[in-house]
């Protein structure tokens, strides 16, 4: 189907429109003014009937003389029902045909209408009457029309220009800022997302402004995340291959022994590049299955049990004691157990990590009216004040080394922070050097939203 910009056909419409109203403006002053003309000359030639009638009247019944009464009064003041017979060219004539008085050539009269005037039953000259309206309302009646019309129709037509040309410039002002947008959005499909967005205008262009500039902001976001993402997996990865790449090429040009000592170095990249992969997966797993949990009423003393007790080996080989504290009431929160166990592995694994031996490693719970807190708090290295706000970014690690010899890949409090997010609670991290570190979770206790 062949489209059309909307500027042409909001302005298609719009000359519509005004055509058609101009259209019928002028069809309407003409018509108007065709009935005033109509009534005027129906109006006229009853008067001058009228006038006719009256005027033989008074030359019959006053009784003054012709010659002198006709004479006095014919131009100002003879007045007949109520119009002056100034209204009326006239002309007079006696029996022997003498004009007695007239303004107008005796060719004219001639060809005018005649009545015979009577005085006392006798014939005593002939008036002759010139109407004004019939022999001159056809055409000035012709003259008027066809100038209004003329008059209109230019003022019309000029209007109408002016008109379409003032909402051409309208409709062009009011649609830019949407050209604007459409280069803006072909911009960012192109992958530049700098392109100029317009300012001012009416609310809902304000509105629709801001909420594709949101839009741009959230894809330029999502943009670098992925990049950073990619690059982050690029070198996480680089690492442990080049370990193995070069190893392998030392054994081929023969400056390693193919020995016990090779195959373990060998063995724990595998396992670092597995790990990696392992985690990966469960961040995209926890990303994509945000909105799938599966939550319950969890018993929160009886699972922490159940945690603490996984690293029990752990705790008795790195001599670090692992303390639960809860209050004596039992505490229930809906969530899913499994994520949440997922949660509680990562922050106590990290906590036994970075802990020496003979220090404690805490796990506290507590409940308020809305909220259920957990804590894991340990007696550990701490983490400086700069790398807090990083600390739950992908691959993110304290040590610079970023060797195998860190531990993790990085991705444990990501995930953390993930399956925190799917339920609606925070988490927040308190830590000084030396001292130790507390991972503080809050979740809502039940699905229902809480007014406290
Ligand atoms: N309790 C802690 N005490 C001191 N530093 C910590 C603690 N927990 C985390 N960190 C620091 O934060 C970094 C990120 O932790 P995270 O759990 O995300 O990754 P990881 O433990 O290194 O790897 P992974 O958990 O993916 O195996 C750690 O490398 C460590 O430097
Ligand atoms: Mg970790």
């Amino acid at each position: 189907m062949k489209s059309t910009s909307l500027r042409r056909r909001v302005s298609s419409l719009v000359t519509i429109i005004v055509v058609v109203t101009a259209g019928l403006n002028f069809l309407a002053a003409h018509w108007s003014l065709q009935i005033s003309l109509s009534d005027y000359v129906r109006t006229a030639e009853r008067d001058q009937v009228a006038d006719w009638a009256s005027v033989l009247t008074l030359v019959q019944d006053e009784g003054h003389s012709l010659n002198t009464g006709m004479l006095a009064f014919p131009r100002s003041t003879v007045r007949i029902d109520g119009k002056s017979l100034m209204e009326t060219q006239f002309a007079l004539a006696t029996r022997r045909r003498t004009i007695v008085h007239t303004s107008f050539p005796r060719s004219v009269w001639r060809t005018w209408p005649v009545s015979g005037v009577l005085y006392h039953g006798e014939s005593v000259g002939v008036l002759y009457m010139q109407p004004y309206v019939p022999t001159r309302v056809g055409p000035i009646r012709r003259r008027i029309s066809g100038n209004f019309d003329l008059g209109l129709a230019l003022v019309t037509l000029l209007s109408t220009l002016g008109a379409l040309a003032l909402t051409t410039l309208v409709i062009r002002r009011a649609l830019m800022p949407l050209s604007q947008l459409a280069l803006a959005t072909n911009a960012i499909v192109k992958g530049n997302f700098n392109a100029s967005l317009p300012t001012g205008g009416d609310d809902e262009l304000r509105q629709l402004v801001a909420a594709f500039s949101a839009m741009r902001e959230n894809l330029n976001q999502a943009r670098d995340a992925r990049e950073q993402a990619l690059a982050d997996i690029h070198h996480e990865l680089r690492t442990p291959m080049n370990v193995i790449s070069n190893r392998l090429e030392a054994i081929q040009v023969g400056l390693f022994q193919w020995d016990h000592q090779t195959v373990s170095v060998l063995h724990r990249e595998v396992q670092r590049i597995q790990k990696i992969l392992l985690d990966l997966r469960e961040l995209q797993d926890v990303i994509t299955d945000a909105l799938t949990l599966a939550p319950e009423w969890v018993d929160v003393l009886a699972w922490l049990n159940n945690l603490a007790s996984l690293f029990q080996v752990e705790c008795e080989t790195s001599d670090v004691l692992i303390t639960l504290c809860t209050q004596s009431s039992p505490i229930r929160m809906w969530a899913d157990a499994n994520k949440m166990s997922q949660v509680m592995v990562n922050l106590i694994s990290n906590a036994l990590r970075f802990t020496p031996p003979g220090r404690n490693v805490r796990i506290l719970a507590s409940e308020d009216a809305c909220y259920v807190h957990l804590e894991v708090r340990d007696e550990g290295q701490g983490i400086a004040p700069e790398h807090l706000p990083h600390i739950f970014e992908r691959f993110y690690r304290v040590d610079e080394s970023r060797g195998p010899s860190s531990g993790g890949s990085g991705l444990g409090l990501s995930i953390v922070h993930e399956i925190i997010r799917a339920h609606r609670g925070t988490v927040t991290v308190e830590s000084e050097v030396g001292s130790g570190t507390r991972f503080l979770i809050r979740l809502p206790k039940s699905p229902e939203p809480c007014l406290d």
